[in-house]
């Protein structure tokens, strides 16, 4: 395959949830740009909806659908729409997650229900998704899945966050190996600083703290989510078609697992 063609997503079906946050647009608007044709799929109607026809104004082949990855039907509902606008599903970004709106608790005194709610949507959420594209995924012959992870995963004091998405680093090896054999590699990405709203919710922009632990990473900076892209496009495309049941850590060096 020549160089030029190793990104090309022309004509491929893509999911992204969590597509009206700050990232899942910057994923959408990113395969709308190799040729994808994208469906963005959020539990907020309205800015889905907005962030879809911003694509479409912008020329791109995207359309939305309202989803609650907590709730299996819904996701069947995301699945069957995006079959109904474009014949199938070859890709699907777990990008939705609980981050901002994390519960006030440490994990000593975390309420179950606050537990039930940050785990729902941050690992049961991925694995309905999961379930709802197989079926056409395999159909076509296989696709590709991409978890969002984060660099919370990988420390001790990572909270309720942390642990949700330590889990969905585990959920991503084990669906790799389970749907490896039908041709669906399963991976997942692991932002570290991100200069968005999302990330200055939880740490301002401005904060002294943001800057010392910028400087303690080899990069020493946040990054925008354009600066996740490269790698988003690599375990979509032909690119990555050997990486398979990887969390890949994009962060300037902030996680380095040895
Ligand atoms: N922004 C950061 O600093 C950062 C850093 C590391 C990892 N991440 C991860 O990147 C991903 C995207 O984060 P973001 O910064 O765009 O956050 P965001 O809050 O802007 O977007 C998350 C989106 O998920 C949606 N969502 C929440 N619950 C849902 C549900 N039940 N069903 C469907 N959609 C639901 C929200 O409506 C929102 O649009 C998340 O997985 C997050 O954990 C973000």
């Amino acid at each position: 395959m020549r160089p030029d063609e190793l990104f090309d997503l022309s004509a491929k079906v893509a999911i992204v949830t969590g597509g009206a946050g700050d990232i899942g647009r910057v994923y959408a608007r990113a395969l709308c740009e190799v040729g994808a044709n994208v469906v963005l799929a959020d539990v907020k109607a309205g800015a889905v909806n907005d962030a879809a026809a911003a694509l479409r104004a912008s020329g791109f082949s995207a359309t939305s659908v309202t989803v609650d990855v907590t709730d299996a039907e819904s996701t069947k509902v995301m699945a069957a729409a995006a079959i109904e606008a474009f014949g199938g599903i070859d890709i699907l970004i777990n990008n939705a997650a609980i981050m901002v709106d994390l519960p006030p608790f440490r994990l000593s005194n975390m309420p179950p229900e606050e537990w039930d709610r940050v785990m729902g949507v941050n690992v049961k959420g991925p694995l309905l998704c999961t379930q709802a594209v197989v079926p056409s995924m395999t159909e076509r012959g296989g696709g590709r899945i991409i978890n969002g992870l984060s660099a919370g995963a990988f420390m001790k004091m990572g909270g309720i966050y942390g642990v949700s998405k330590l889990a969905l680093h585990a959920l991503t090896a084990s669906l790799a190996s389970e749907l490896g054999p039908l041709g669906i590699n399963v991976n997942a990405i692991a932002p570290g600083l991100i200069e968005s709203e999302s990330g200055y919710a939880s740490l301002p922009k401005d904060s002294p703290v943001r800057a010392e632990l910028e400087m303690s990473i080899p990069g020493q900076k946040s990054g925008p989510p354009e600066d996740l892209v490269g790698t988003l496009l690599l375990l979509c495309s032909n690119a990555g078609s050997w990486i398979n049941g990887q969390s890949i850590s994009v962060d300037g060096g902030w996680i380095m697992r040895l």
